[in-house]
Formats: structure tokens, C-alpha cells, sequence
């Protein structure tokens, strides 16, 4: 059987959590490959929201086992207080949750580090999240870092020390001084939550699984646009995005790949700093945000809004060979008369393109077309026949461009609000 994907195409907050959510039942397994706690990941049902961070968004149905995968880098501090939290709400997220020793480790000091390296960028700082993500890879990629599997050894308090020697004096270099004297207690006592849990090889769980016929959903964190390599470097996040990081971030071979879902929103959000060329400084921009309740799930900071941009679409699909899209939050765009699709650039030498230049630079200027707006809550809506006109020529006019069958429509945060259009041509 093959390994299913579902990553986001832009900067994150795509709306993964809610369609892994969706798409679940008919899995065995949901893995997450990258990322960590910079992720928040959202789901809404029986009139309960929830936000995961590190947990993979399989959590909530009993018959499917959940893994973090190899990829991960993993935060126990975070990560005990969401199982709290999943347990408070009568989820045994512990029984169907399997931690790959290969993850690693996030340590109080690279939160520290995440925080003295974004204060000495000053105005170029990258907006990151401060969960030491960037840090933790770093260490990773440097062959320094300690890994999920290191906390059963005899001498893990060495091998903890040694690390955070090093650490001090990389915050020396800044001209701080490291003191996690209050954050220490927290990790060693989540460090013991941890070893009762199930930590494995996952990468032997996976293969066996797809050996024996199970279906295996990958669920990507941030976007393709967020991508150590192809993001708006070097205002990226620390981890390989796309599919390829699936592969590496799990241990399955790229035959194993089945569909990829791309998943987008109708309009474009970022969190964070970094270039953004259909973003609307303007009253419009400001709708968005309020209509979209734009606001992020890990940091509660407000994300930056525009138009939707096919360019940048094009790019992450051909990057990833999604086979599927699923539009997200069109319901948000309900005011509008009118909806603009950035369709090319119109770049400084005056050439018109669709293809994603170097730098995204602000003297890029996105070239739009003007769609009608619907003026219909779509969220109401819970036929695909019942769809309003307008708006189906919307996505008949995107697909048209992407040229990739858009299979889901999510009109509420709602796991209900989700309409399929299996079987749809383009
Ligand atoms: P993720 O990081 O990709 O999982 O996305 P987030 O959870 O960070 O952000 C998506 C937000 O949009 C969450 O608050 C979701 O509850 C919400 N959401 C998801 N799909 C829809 C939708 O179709 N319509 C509306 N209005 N909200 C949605
Ligand atoms: P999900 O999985 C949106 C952004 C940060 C910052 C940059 C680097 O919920 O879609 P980092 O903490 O990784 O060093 O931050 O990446 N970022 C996200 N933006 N959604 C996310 O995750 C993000 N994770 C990181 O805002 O600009
Ligand atoms: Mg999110």
C-alpha cells in the first residue's frame, strides 16, 4: 500500500489539521514527518475545537495508530502538557501513540537560542515561532543533538550536559547569559513522562504497515513556501516541507508515494516575516483577517492576509506532485463583490511571468484577475450541487491554472463543513 501525503502549499495554517481529521477514518496510520511545536494544527468537532502542536491529527479516532516520525523534533515540555490536555478531554492519546527514537530532542537552552539569535537579527528577524526549531535542527544537521532514543541511555544527563555546555556559550556569543534554571525541572520531569511511552523504530512500524496492506497518511506542518530550500529563504522555517521530507522524515522509500494532497486557502495568509506579494496593507487585508478569524494557533500573533496567489501554487505543486487540492476557507471571502486571483508577476524589467523568481522581492508586482464575488454563505451549504454559481466558476477558473482537480472544498472549521467532489474533472 502506498504512503498518502497531505502537505500545505503556502505559508502554513492551510487548515491541515482539520482535513487529516477528515480524511482519517479511512487510514490505519497518520504520521507527522517534520516540523514540531512551531506548528498548531486545528480541528473542530462536536462542538469542541482543539490545536495540536506535536501530536499527529490521527489522535482523536481510536482505531488509528498515530506516529512522530524520525523528522520531528520534539519538545517533551510541550509535548507532556498537550497529552494532559488530550486526557482531560477523555482522549488516550497514549495507547495509539508511537514516538520515533530518531526524533530530536528540543532542550530548554534552544528555545534560548532561538530567542538571542532572532534578537541579534533586529529588523531582519525571521519571525520565528521561539520553539527552538531552528536550533534543534542545527544541532541535528551538526551531529551534536540528542534524540528521543538517547533518553533511555545511563549517561543521557551527560550527554545533556555536554550539549548545554555548548550551549551556553553559543548565548555567550550573543552577550547574554543562559539561565533555564526554571525551564530545567520541566524537561527532566517530561523527559520521565516520556520514557513510559511508546518510543519505537518507526521506520519499521511504517514499512511493516505498508507491507501488510495498511494506508499511511502523512501530515505535513507549515507550507511548501515555508521550505528550507524552495520557501522565501531565508524566512523559512528549519525543515524540508514537502514530499520529499516525508521520505526522510519517516523512513519510506519514494515508490511507497501514493496521492498528494495540496492544501490552500481561497485567499493567502503568513505569520511572520519574509516576502508576501499579494499581501493587502488595506482595509481589504483587514477584512480578510477579521471574516477568516486570522490569528495564529501556536503564537495567537495576527497573520498577514492577500489575495490568493497561482504563481506560488504552481510552484509548490510541481515541487511536491500534488495529485489533489483542497481549497480551504472560501467561506471567509462570503462579502466580497468582487475576488482578485494573482495569476502572473509583473517583474522590475517589465516581462510578465508565472513562475516564481529567485527573490520575492516588493518590486514584484502581482498581476490580477477580477472574479465575481458569490455572495453566498457557503458555509450553509452542505450539497455540492447547492453550490452558487460564481463560485464554482472560481474554482473551475483556478483549476483551470493549476491544472490539478480540486477534490475537497472546506466551507467552516467544522470536520462537517467539508464538501467532496470526488471523480471531478478539469
Ligand atoms: P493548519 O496549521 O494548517 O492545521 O491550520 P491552522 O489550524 O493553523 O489554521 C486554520 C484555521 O482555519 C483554524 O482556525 C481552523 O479551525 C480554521 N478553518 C479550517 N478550515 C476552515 C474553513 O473551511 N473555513 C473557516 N472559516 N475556517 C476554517
Ligand atoms: P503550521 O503547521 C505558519 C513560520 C513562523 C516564521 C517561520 C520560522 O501550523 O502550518 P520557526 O518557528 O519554524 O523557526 O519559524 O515559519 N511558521 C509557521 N507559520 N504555520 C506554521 O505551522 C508555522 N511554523 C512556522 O511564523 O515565519
Ligand atoms: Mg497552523
Amino acid at each position: 500500500m502506498a504512503v498518502d501525503i497531505l502537505l500545505g502549499l503556502q505559508w502554513g495554517d492551510e487548515g491541515k489539521g482539520k482535513i487529516v481529521d477528515v480524511l482519517a477514518p479511512t487510514y490505519d496510520i497518520v504520521a507527522r514527518f517534520q516540523g514540531g511545536p512551531n506548528a498548531g494544527h486545528t480541528l473542530e468537532f462536536e462542538g469542541t475545537k482543539h490545536v495540536l502542536h506535536q501530536i499527529p491529527s490521527g489522535i482523536f479516532h481510536p482505531h488509528i495508530q498515530n506516529i512522530i516520525g524520525n523528522g520531528v523534533v520534539l519538545d517533551p515540555i510541550v509535548f507532556k502538557i498537550e497529552m494532559q490536555k488530550l486526557t482531560d478531554r477523555g482522549v488516550d492519546a497514549a495507547q495509539n501513540l508511537f514516538i520515533s527514537k530518531k526524533a530530536a530532542l528540543i532542550l530548554p537552552s534552544h528555545k534560548v537560542l532561538d530567542r538571542v539569535s532572532e534578537e541579534a537579527l533586529g529588523s531582519g528577524k525571521i519571525g520565528s515561532t521561539l520553539k527552538g526549531i531552528g536550533p534543534t535542527y542545527q544541532d541535528k544537521i551538526g551531529r551534536v543533538g540528542l534524540r528521543v532514543g538517547d533518553i533511555l541511555a545511563p549517561d543521557f544527563k551527560d550527554r545533556y550536559n555536554k550539549l548545554l555546555t555548548r550551549h551556553r556559550k553559543m548565548v555567550e556569543f550573543y552577550g547574554q547569559t543562559l539561565d533555564i534554571s526554571e525551564q530545567e525541572q520541566a524537561f527532566f520531569d517530561a523527559v520521565d513522562y516520556l520514557r513510559t511511552l511508546k518510543l519505537a523504530d518507526t521506520e519499521y512500524l511504517i514499512n511493516h504497515a505498508l507491507s501488510n496492506g495498511k494506508r499511511v497518511l502523512a501530515e505535513g506542518a507549515q507550507g511548501s513556501l515555508l521550505d528550507v530550500d524552495f520557501g522565501t529563504y531565508p524566512f523559512v522555517t528549519s525543515s524540508t516541507t514537502m514530499v520529499a521530507g516525508a521520505c526522510t522524515g519517516l523512513g519510506v522509500a519514494p515508490k511507497y508515494i501514493g496521492e498528494v494532497y495540496g492544501i490552500f486557502k481561497a485567499y493567502c495568509t503568513r505569520v511572520g516575516s519574509g516576502p508576501f506579494p499579494t499581501e493587502l496593507n488595506n482595509e481589504v487585508g483587514e477584512e480578510i483577517r477579521k471574516a477568516g478569524r486570522e490569528f495564529g494557533a501556536t503564537t495567537g500573533r495576527p497573520r498577514r492576509c492577500g489575495w490568493v496567489d497561482l504563481p506560488t501554487l504552481k510552484y509548490s505543486i510541481m515541487l511536491n506532485g500534488v495529485t489533489q487540492l483542497n481549497m480551504m476557507k472560501a467561506d471567509v471571502l462570503t462579502d466580497f463583490d468582487t475576488i482578485k486571483v494573482c495569476t502572473h508577476y509583473k517583474l522590475p524589467s517589465g516581462e510578465i511571468t508565472d513562475q516564481v523568481p529567485h527573490s520575492l522581492d516588493e518590486e514584484l508586482e502581482p498581476v490580477y484577475e477580477e472574479l465575481a464575488g458569490w455572495r453566498v454563505d457557503l458555509n450553509k451549504i452542505d450539497n455540492i450541487e447547492d453550490l452558487p454559481v460564481a463560485f464554482t466558476d472560481y474554482l473551475a477558473f483556478v483549476e483551470k491554472h493549476l491544472q490539478v482537480p480540486i477534490t475537497i472544498v472546506s466551507v467552516g472549521p467544522d470536520r462537517k463543513s467539508t464538501l467532496k467532489r470526488e471523480g471531478v474533472a478539469i
